[in-house]
């Protein structure tokens, strides 16, 4: 925290980052629209913030006029209905401790307007859902200013429904809740980033021309028109959620691989079985399913999995061991355009040669420009304070610095 004066005016400034979450148990349609309440429960796993991260600045001082928020370095409209449920909820939190009598809440954000700068270290254009880490970053950062504590997932979900796990590291499960309130929908920790150290996770970028429908307008289609989704969320995602947590706690990448894969597949059949049908995935995503399954049974052994969400971007759930081989498989049939050094970001994979055993058994012609770079991670850990004052995205005059 931050205490500067600034022509005799007090700034208080707070920078933290958040994580991106991928789903392997989808969530996939709203049960209240408001509160932002889901028709089923769903869990995922946090990425690391070395390859995908949100970084938040939030300011206030006596001299603000305003709310305001600036994101990746162009302002935007601060009454957007989720940004004001985030704000509202936080400030209640904060006058709620201090009326309780709470700690030495800093209270200067209760009375003050706020200045928000929050940027991604990934490029929007990527097609990456960046509204989870973007919410989870916000609100972390907004109660950290403002002292609130404690259950912060009930306020990110607000935000968008996908931003309450990243309020967590490691494998992290959103329970549905009952109540009509929302104040039994909350994230939880399954397990930490460090339970299966293993596992790892290849972000496969598709170069796409178009921009999907988004998550939002595409849940609320599918809650009026799928009778598909109704049986999802009923009778087959409460069975799911129990196996995919014995997994993930047993560490069975078999049962959990292929549970991910096919709840990736019944998202986007209630996705086909919406009307007006909606498609997220093109014909790159469906390689990249097929080289999946013949790869797998190439060994007789579920090796790998995938998991798509609102775009036809490829989630690669992996274990270690598998990583050298399945990156080549992926350049083999996906050979970058030029610049090869840059194809693969993130962690390092040594390059490898593939058996002609194993191009034979996948059997596919090799497509140019399909993919365009692949981010090499694994799981992480959930939000947190970014300490170095050089790194806040707003300058003591309470704007954002030339970088933001
Ligand atoms: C396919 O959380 O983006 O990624 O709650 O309307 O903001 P809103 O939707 P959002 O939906 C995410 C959908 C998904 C699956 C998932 O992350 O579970």
């Amino acid at each position: 925290i931050k205490m500067s004066e600034d022509s005799g005016k007090k700034l208080t400034m707070v920078t933290c980052s958040a994580p991106v979450n991928i789903a392997v148990i989808k969530y996939w349609g709203k049960r209240d629209e408001e509160l932002i309440l889901p028709i089923n429960s769903s869990l995922s796993v946090t990425l690391h913030q070395d390859q995908l991260k949100t970084t938040t600045t939030v300011a206030c001082s006596r001299s603000f006029q305003e709310d305001r928020i600036w994101l990746n370095g162009k302002e935007e409209d601060i009454t957007q209905p989720r940004l004001q449920s985030c704000l509202r909820e936080i400030r209640r939190l904060a006058r709620k401790r201090r009326s309780d009598g709470e700690a030495d809440v800093d209270t200067a954000g209760l009375s003050h307007k706020v200045h928000i700068c929050s940027v991604n270290n990934f490029p929007t254009a990527a097609g990456l859902a960046s509204s989870a880490a973007g919410y989870a970053c916000l609100v972390y950062t907004l109660s950290r200013v403002m002292g609130v504590e404690g259950e912060l997932s009930e306020v990110s979900r607000q935000g968008s429904g996908s931003a309450c796990r990243s309020m967590y590291g490691g494998f992290v499960q959103w329970i549905m809740g009952q109540q009509g309130d929302g104040k039994d929908s909350l994230a939880q920790q399954v397990e930490p980033e460090t339970h299966w150290p293993e596992l790892r996770v290849l972000v496969l970028v598709v170069s796409a021309e178009r921009k999907p429908v988004g998550s939002t307008s595409g849940m609320q289609t599918s809650v009026e028109t799928s009778s598909l989704l109704k049986h999802r969320a009923d009778s087959v995602v409460p069975a799911r959620m129990k196996e995919m947590i014995e997994a993930v706690h047993k560490r069975d990448f078999t049962a959990f691989a292929e549970l991910t894969m096919k709840d990736s597949n019944q998202f986007h059949a209630t996705c086909l079985d919406t009307y007006p049908p909606i498609f997220y995935l093109n014909d790159v995503s469906r390689r990249v399913i097929n080289l999946v399954h013949r790869y797998n049974h190439h060994y007789r052994e579920t090796k790998v999995a995938y998991t798509f969400d609102a775009g036809p971007n490829a989630v690669i759930y992996t274990l270690q061991q598998n990583v050298e081989e399945f990156v080549q498989v992926v350049k083999h049939l996906f050979p970058p355009e030029t610049n090869g050094g840059q194809f693969l970001k993130g962690v390092p994979v040594a390059p490898t040669t593939l058996s002609e055993e194993l191009k034979q058994a996948i059997g596919m012609e090799p497509m140019v420009k399909g993919i365009s770079y692949i981010i090499s991670t694994k799981a992480g850990p959930g939000p947190r304070v970014v300490e170095d004052p050089s790194e806040h995205l707003l300058g003591s005059d309470g704007l954002p610095k030339e970088s933001a």
